[in-house]
């Protein structure tokens, strides 16, 4: 069998190199793929990235099924098309894509079923937006509709803030489209978490529990990023809050997309802000799996991969188990020098220690030109350490980054300090 993961970033590494560890399956292409994926070799990277290229280049090669990590080409309708094609692939349509591609449609959406979230309101004119925001005060969040690649989020804990947030997103016309329409929502207090789960239009199937770190540096402070670290399990999500995450936010969810006529498949990533209390509210929907949130729940699925996603393609998830080690998986990320501004490219990286049993490295913005492997991003790679202990686990992590270098190379020091601070 001969699969195709679509993306290049550390979550796309490792979906390929999770799927790849089926004895069916022969070679995973990732499109367009990355130094990793490039040097692993059940992997082989294609140089495609258009979807009618794509689907062509599945049907000429006969994939037995296509998997998207990355929100840009679900929103943009590889799905419809490879479906209108007899192609399988696994993610949401255009349409559904919707939950994530316009915040406006989540948050109507999730008014409509009475999914918990922030309160907002929406806005096209600045005029209206600047009176809003004074009615409402400080701290207040303000949110580009459209997909603008995590730079479309503003907590302004300031008037101010808040204000020059629309006049750059409505006036200013900066993030273009996606900021054509603006949602300004209520500033919610507490602690985040990643709920994933897969959907096949009807059943669910829930992936392990994680944590993000949304904030370049220590202590959760400096700017927003696409993420410097997550671990799995997150210990945050009990099995209560899991039963009610499922009962009030995901069920509802899948339940509403198909009473609308908009089956969601694929992958549905709920973020979510769990009070002091331990009541979640949805923060944001992604319609993919989370980039780093994906490279430690890799780590810990056991069994063939293929075959869940083969029976998420058929509609039969509810026929599925998982079974997860029992460990905790722990990734840092490794960024490059000016991330997230305006990262440096091609540093040099020193050697990566061969993964085992306990560590194991994955790839993102990297390229091997020539046999020497280079940054070409902003996140670099992810380091994975498993341990029976999240504090293990974190030392596994740090003692094999201590063995991989590059010039610039920036990362934080304290991925999982929620989960080491827990009282229990
Ligand atoms: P989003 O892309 O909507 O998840 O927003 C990115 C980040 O902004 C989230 O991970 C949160 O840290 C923060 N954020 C988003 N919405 C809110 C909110 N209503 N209250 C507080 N923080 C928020
Ligand atoms: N790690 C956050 C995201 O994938 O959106």
């Amino acid at each position: 069998m001969k699969l195709l993961v679509v993306g290049s970033g550390g979550r796309e590494h490792a979906l390929a190199w999770k799927l790849a560890q089926s004895p069916r399956v022969q070679l995973v292409y990732v499109a367009p793929g990355n130094g990793g994926t490039a040097h692993d070799e059940r992997l082989l990277n294609i140089d495609i990235t258009e979807p009618a290229a794509l689907a062509d280049f599945a049907e000429r090669e006969q994939i037995a099924f296509t998997l998207v990590g990355p929100e840009g080409p679900l929103a943009a309708g590889i799905v419809n098309l490879f479906r209108s094609r007899g192609l399988k692939i696994f993610g949401p349509s255009k349409e559904a894509a919707q939950l994530e591609s316009s915040k406006d449609f989540a948050k109507a959406f999730m008014k409509r079923h009475a999914i918990p979230t922030a309160e907002y309101e929406t806005f096209t004119e600045p005029g209206a937006a600047h009176a809003y925001l004074d009615a409402k005060g400080a701290p207040i969040v303000v949110k580009a509709d459209g997909l603008a690649a995590g730079k479309g989020v503003v907590v302004a804990q300031t008037l101010e803030e808040a204000h020059a947030a629309v006049d750059m997103m409505l006036s200013g016309n900066k993030l273009g489209d996606a900021g054509a329409r603006v949602v300004i929502e209520e500033f919610l207090t507490g602690e985040e978490a990643s709920f994933i789960v897969m959907v096949d239009g009807k059943h669910v199937l829930a992936l392990a529990s994680s944590q993000d770190h949304k904030r370049l540096l220590d202590g959760d402070l400096g700017p927003n990023t696409g993420g410097m670290g997550a671990y799995s399990p997150a210990p945050i999500v009990t099995p209560q809050l899991h039963a009610r995450v499922m009962r009030e936010i995901i069920l509802p969810t899948v339940r509403g997309m198909e009473k609308e006529g908009i089956r969601f498949t694929g992958f549905l990533y709920a973020g979510l802000m769990i009070d002091a209390q331990g009541n979640p509210k949805t923060l944001e929907f992604n319609c993919r799996m989370g980039d780093p949130e994906t490279q430690p729940i890799m780590a810990r699925l056991k069994g063939d991969f293929s075959k869940v996603v083969e029976q998420a393609i058929a509609g039969t998830l509810d026929t599925v188990e998982l079974d997860w080690d029992r460990r905790t998986a722990l990734g840092v990320v490794l960024a490059a020098h000016n991330y997230p501004e305006t990262p440096r490219k091609g540093d040099r990286i020193s050697d990566i220690p061969a993964a085992t049993e306990e560590s194991v490295t994955f790839h993102a913005g990297t390229t091997l030109v020539d046999g020497k492997l280079l940054t070409s991003g902003g996140r670099v790679l992810c380091v994975v350490g498993l341990a029976d202990s999240v504090r293990s686990a974190q030392s596994v992590a740090y003692e094999t980054i201590n063995q991989i270098s590059f010039d610039g190379m920036q990362y934080r020091r304290d991925i999982g300090y929620r989960a080491l601070n827990r009282k229990h």
